[in-house]
């Protein structure tokens, strides 16, 4: 994991390191389960926080149409730079932050390691836009930071406990729940304690 503290020349060096690299396992993990579901038409997927696109790749070569969302700009200029963007995909790029982003129904949200990156006090409107905006049947898939990470009490980002987390899935049926902590050095070389809490969940079929 890199670590990316501050403005857009940080977030550019992350895109590039980061682009490249394999989708998310909880990612695959709901991709999986929609495929093993019947749909007429292709799903749509919100990223939120999507980077550089390691996820959005994914989910294109899959058929699903993606509406890509992340504050940086630089994070629309790399995703359609990339090489890899399978022929024909249908996808959209938004330069907005979360907090104040609209979008639309959809079958599945994604943010993977960026949520915590919203502060305390928003956090609650961002986890109900998204709640709100999930179809019948519809996943969220994401990382939320635990309180034993060595970023715990940053200005500008949440943490939550595994009680905490078990709440916010309330109302929605928890499919993929792995808790990680791992010591590990970014590759800015900075030591990092990892406590990260891995998430699929559904909103049950209504
Ligand atoms: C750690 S990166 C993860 C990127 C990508 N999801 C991945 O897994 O490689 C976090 C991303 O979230 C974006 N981000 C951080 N805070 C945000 C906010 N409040 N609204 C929108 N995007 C935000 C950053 O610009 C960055 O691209």
């Amino acid at each position: 994991m890199i670590v990316a503290s501050g403005g857009s020349r940080d977030w550019a060096a992350y895109y590039t390191k980061t682009g490249a690299r394999p989708p998310r396992p909880n990612l695959l993990f709901a991709l999986d389960r929609f495929e093993a579901e019947t749909s007429d038409t292709p799903r749509l997927a919100v990223d939120l926080g999507a980077g550089g696109g390691r996820d959005v790749i994914e989910m294109l070569r899959r058929g699903w149409r993606v509406m890509a969302i992340d504050g940086e700009a630089a994070a629309a200029e790399a995703l359609r730079a990339r090489s890899d963007l399978p022929v024909g995909a249908s996808f959209e790029t938004k330069t907005a932050r979360f907090e104040d982003a609209d979008w639309p129904g959809c079958d599945l949200v994604n943010s993977s390691f960026a949520l915590p990156l919203c502060t305390p006090d928003q956090f609650p409107l961002v986890w109900q836009k998204i709640t709100y905006s999930l179809n019948s049947g519809g996943r969220f898939a994401g990382q939320f930071y635990g309180e034993r990470d060595s970023w715990a009490g940053r200005e500008g980002m949440t943490f939550h406990t595994q009680h905490e987390v078990e709440a916010l899935l309330l109302g929605l049926e928890i499919e993929f729940f792995e808790e990680e902590e791992d010591d590990s050095k970014t590759p800015r070389g900075e030591a990092k304690h990892w406590h990260v809490f891995h998430v699929v969940a559904q909103l049950r079929l209504g």
